[in-house]
């Protein structure tokens, strides 16, 4: 359709010749960010340098930012310091077409089927990390996190292999890697210094490790089960396999996209609890009854703790790991009476769109009951935005929570943790792409006194049970464009959804009978990307 062309947004003051704003920018890109919308509204242009941002804030512009096609607004510019490391052609590096099959590929290792193995190496890793703490001690806790993800993540991602025989060179290599992202790779990727040839000398070594394990498994019987494996196992439309240079790079960008941001999460979890005892004791309280001493942390249980999941899901909201997102224009982009020039870059913010007074009231305050059925203020759409949305929202989400959840299950169980610093000393640092809380972020641990086993979590699946059977009809509505193929609801509600290998849900029931809307809802509220809503049908 022809859309008429609008006005140019408006525009911040006081860019300095050749500079623009970068100066202000980049001492708090957050502050400055802020005083944008604070200023302009929900779209306000500012220059980094020459280049012409504008800045999309609150849950409509998100929407228009989030659901705008890759040929609109394309992804790819914003990650190009990525590629020396997740290497040539391999997603944000590879032509549209093929970055799209590469991160399909990526699905079947995100999706909900093995989900349900990964929690158990999760609590595992997390039980190994806290064997010898002793009853009491100090730690770093930015630290500890960021060495328990790794774990977690290179055990579930790239498997036995990397997590016990070369768990030592994985490390060197991970390090090596982390230290080339640096800025001037968006300028100058490969300037010969010594960091970039150590990053470099990094990634062929870890290609050399991986074509290795995957000479070593075809020749084993037994298969293994994890995400290395599937994309071992997996294709191109056209038949053809990942060579191990892609294989590599989608490990390791996986592992990337994973690693700071829930290290970061899990340490603000812990200082956010730590400095209010009030939502501490109601986590304390929901954990031991629910798991008690020695109760079993599986993938099921994990999903019935509101309580812990809604202070994550605030930590989330006041300290979004990803403060801006970017995309560069590369079709004129619309939104209400504007128009973006192509050229120019869009930027989305979940720090400043979760600060939004009239979307969540008293934005500042820590208030994890924003959440609960009775006040619902993430309900509208595009308003909590923390794992970005749209097609390209963080497919990794369900993992990083359930990782999280494992994560205080197990800590909160055997340990009470207290801040060695000024409560109010702990703070984001914004000097980095993946803001987390500043280092030293040092935390003491002493061991809990021995809880009661919990009761059995049987009288509460019961107590959910009940409804269903008197409820009118109801119909399933499923927005595809924020489907990512997780298969959730296929597990849920098999009866209702297929989903086939290449991600594609099939609804299978267009009136389905009142007795499966429990499973519908289970399927709904599990969903990773909210794609489906149950509407009950209205039989006055
Ligand atoms: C994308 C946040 C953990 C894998 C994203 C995006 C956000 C995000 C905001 C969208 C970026 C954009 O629109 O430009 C987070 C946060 C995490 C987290 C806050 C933890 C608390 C993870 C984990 C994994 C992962 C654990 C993998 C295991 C990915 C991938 C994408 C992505 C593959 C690209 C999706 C696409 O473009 O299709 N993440 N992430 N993330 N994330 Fe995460």
């Amino acid at each position: 359709k022809t859309v008429l062309m609008g006005k140019s947004p408006p525009k911040m003051a006081g860019a300095l010749p050749l500079l623009g704003h970068m100066l202000e920018f980049g001492k708090n890109p957050f502050a400055y960010m802020m005083k944008l919308r604070n200023t302009l509204g929900e779209i306000g242009e500012f220059r980094m340098f020459h280049q012409q941002m504008v800045l999309l804030t609150g849950p409509e512009a998100s929407e228009a930012f989030f659901r705008a096609p890759d040929a609109q607004l394309d992804q790819s510019q914003a990650y190009k310091i990525m590629t020396p490391i997740f290497g040539k052609g391999v997603v944000f590096d590879a032509p549209p077409h093929k970055k799209d099959q590469q991160l399909k590929m990526l699905m079947p290792v995100l999706r909900d089927q093995p989900m349900r193995g990964y929690a158990r190496v999760i609590v595992r890793e997390v039980e190994q990390m806290i064997a010898d703490w002793g009853d009491s001690g100090e730690i770093d806790l930015l630290e500890f996190m960021k060495e328990l993800t790794i774990y977690t993540s290179s055990h579930c991602l790239l498997g036995d292999e990397f997590r016990y025989e070369l768990n030592e060179e994985f490390a060197r290599i991970y390090h090596d890697l982390e230290q080339g992202v640096n800025p001037l790779a968006f300028v100058f990727p490969y300037l010969p210094l010594p960091v970039f040839r150590r990053r470099d000398k990094a990634r062929a070594r870890l290609q050399e490790l991986v074509t290795a394990i995957i000479d070593k498994r075809a020749r084993k019987a037994e298969k293994s089960e994890d995400a290395f494996q599937m994309l071992i196992d997996a294709r191109y439309d056209d038949g053809t396999r990942l060579s191990a240079h892609e294989i590599t790079g989608m490990l390791i960008g996986t592992i990337f996209a994973g690693h700071h941001t829930t290290a970061g999460t899990a340490a603000w979890t812990l200082l956010e609890l730590a400095r209010r005892p009030e939502y501490l004791d109601a986590v304390l309280q929901e954990l031991d009854g629910n798991f008690g001493a020695e109760g079993e942390v599986t993938f099921q249980s994990l999903r019935e703790i509101p309580v812990l999941e809604n202070v994550i899901k605030e930590v989330l909201r006041l300290h979004p790991p990803l403060i801006f997102l970017i995309r560069k224009v590369v079709q004129d982009f619309h939104f209400k009476d504007y128009t973006v020039k192509a050229g120019k870059y869009v930027c989305a913010s979940p720090r400043v769109s979760h600060r939004i007074a009239g979307v969540f009231p008293d934005p500042e305050k820590f208030d994890p009951d924003r959440y609960t059925e009775a006040r619902q203020e993430d309900a509208r759409p595009f308003s909590w935005i923390a794992f970005g949305g749209g097609k390209h929202k963080c497919s990794g989400n369900a993992f990083a929570m359930l990782q999280l959840k494992a994560i205080f299950c197990i800590l909160l169980r055997r340990y009470t943790f207290e801040l060695i610093d000024d409560k109010d000393s702990y703070q984001d640092d914004f000097t980095q792409m993946v803001v987390q809380p500043q280092s030293p972020c040092r935390v003491r641990y002493v061991k809990r006194s021995p809880i009661a086993d919990a009761q059995s979590g049987a009288a509460l699946a019961d107590n959910q049970q009940s409804q269903a059977t008197t409820t009118p009809g109801f119909r399933i509505m499923l927005d595809r464009e924020l489907c990512q193929g997780h298969a959730t609801c296929m597990t849920e509600a098999p009866e209702l959804f297929r989903v086939d290998d290449a991600g594609h849900v099939t609804v299978l029931q267009e009136n389905p009978s009142s007795e499966l809307l429990k499973k519908a809802r289970q399927a709904e509220k599990y969903c990773p990307t909210q794609a489906i809503k149950i509407e009950l049908n209205n039989r006055t």
